[in-house]
């Protein structure tokens, strides 16, 4: 079978990198893709929102499935143009993509189903919004109600940040339609942690949990990214708390969204704050994480375009258990200068080490120029590697990283040091 994958990012790389490995598949395509992933697939220039071009090349190629990897397709109702031309495809339909495009939606949701989150209200009047943060006092969450590209949230340490966060996004519309709403939610404490999880509607199976490093600087300083690195497994998080979140928060969810007439097919993202009162809710994505996929993919040994079949068919029961390697995995993206603000694009990027067996480096923002591989986005690479324990896995991220140069590159040092830190002698 032929597999389409939708994206261009390093998530889409990791897809495109699995679904090569399944003895389903015969060829993998990509839209658009980006220059490692050109490497590995075949790449057509067909805009990730062009559905009709998509469905046409689906058409002319007889492509068996189609993976969607970003949201904002899904959110635009790509998998319901899809199905109403018959074509397979892997994602939530519009409805179900909800619980990522509206926070208020997915706040909400959980209110409605007693899913654990923290307190909240949402606004879209500058002064009620204004005396509800008064009353609540600092420290306090902002959230734009809408997709804002990791952008929308604001954790505002004083009263003063906060206000300037709802004139921002209520008055001066910073982020447009999406920002006209937005949730003003209590500040949670503790480790985040990340569980992606195959859901077709009824059926949820729960990945290997992953950390990720929004934040740009070392030590979690600096203004948030899409994600500067991940590291699988979270050793320090013990297994009854992630037992607990998929049992109180997963499962509860995809139930809630059959419930509601909004059955949830594909990978459901939750992204976690584990407090002192458990696991509580900070977000939910409609998609696989970026770089989360990065570090959980290297480690499923079970074929992946069979479980996305079984999604499609709604036969996940049916599924023998899905496996995972004991083995560790690291990621570290490399960014472009600047970045998460302004940043220039095009510069060539010089020592690529070859791919092995250990160290794969999935591309983010890359394009082929000249016969040169050079950086075109904001998130460039994710250096990722795998070893026997995370020690082994972050050392050989690293060594494979510091091979690598590009004008104005930058990277956390950190990354997977949350776990070394406070694991001890566990074995990580
Ligand atoms: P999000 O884009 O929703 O993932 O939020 C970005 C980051 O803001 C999260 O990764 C958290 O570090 C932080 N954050 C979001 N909501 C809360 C909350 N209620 N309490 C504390 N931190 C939060
Ligand atoms: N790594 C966070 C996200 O994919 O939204």
């Amino acid at each position: 079978m032929k597999v389409l994958v939708v994206g261009s990012g390093g998530r889409e790389h990791a897809l495109v990198w699995k679904l090569n490995q399944s003895p389903l598949v015969s060829e993998v395509y990509c839209a658009p893709g980006n220059a490692g992933i050109a490497s590995i697939a075949r790449c057509e220039a067909i805009d990730t929102e062009d559905f009709a071009g998509l469905a046409d090349l689906v058409n002319r190629e007889d492509i068996g499935m189609t993976v969607i990897g970003p949201e904002n397709p899904l959110l635009d109702g790509i998998v319901d143009y899809f199905e109403e031309r018959g074509l397979p495809v892997f994602g939530p339909r519009k409805n179900a993509a909800l619980i990522e495009g509206s926070k208020t939606f997915a706040k909400d949701l959980m209110k409605k189903y007693g899913i654990p989150t923290g307190a909240y209200q949402s606004f879209t009047d500058y002064e009620e919004a204004l005396a509800y943060i008064k009353q609540q006092g600092a420290p306090i969450v902002i959230k734009a109600d809408g997709l804002a590209a990791g952008k929308g949230v604001v954790v505002a340490a004083t009263l003063e940040e906060a206000v300037d966060a709802i004139r921002y996004m209520l008055q001066d519309g910073a982020f447009g339609q999406a920002g006209s709403q937005v949730v003003v939610e209590e500040f949670l404490q503790g480790e985040e942690m990340t569980i992606l999880s195959f859901v077709d509607g009824t059926t949820v199976i729960p990945m290997v949990p992953s950390q990720d490093h929004k934040p740009v600087f070392n030590g979690d300083k600096g203004p948030n990214t899409g994600g500067m690195g991940t590291y699988s497994p979270v050793p320090h998080i013990d297994e009854q708390v992630v037992q607990k979140a998929v049992e109180t928060i997963v499962k509860p969810t995809a139930r809630a969204m059959v419930q509601e007439g909004r059955p949830f097919r594909g990978i459901l993202y939750t992204g976690l704050m584990i407090t002192e009162k458990g696991p509580m809710v900070i977000e939910y994505n409609a998609r696989f994480g970026d770089p989360e996929t990065q570090v959980v993919l290297p480690r499923l040994k079970s074929d992946l375009a069979e479980i996305f079949l079984a999604v499609i068919e709604g036969n996940l029961d049916k599924l023998p258990t899905i496996e995972w390697r004991e083995e560790a995995a690291v990621c570290v993206v490399m960014a472009s200068g600047g970045y998460p603000g302004p940043y220039d694009k095009g510069h060539v990027i010089q020592g690529l080490p070859n791919n092995t067996d250990t160290v794969t480096v999935f591309h983010a923002g890359t394009a082929s120029k000249d016969g040169e591989i050079v950086t075109a986005g904001g998130r460039v690479l994710g250096v990722t590697a795998i070893g026997s324990d995370l020690y082994e896995a972050q050392d050989r991220a690293y060594t494979a990283i510091r091979s690598i140069s590009f004008d104005g590159a930058h990277y956390r040092s950190d990354i997977g040091d949350k776990a070394l830190r406070q694991a001890k002698n566990k074995r990580v």
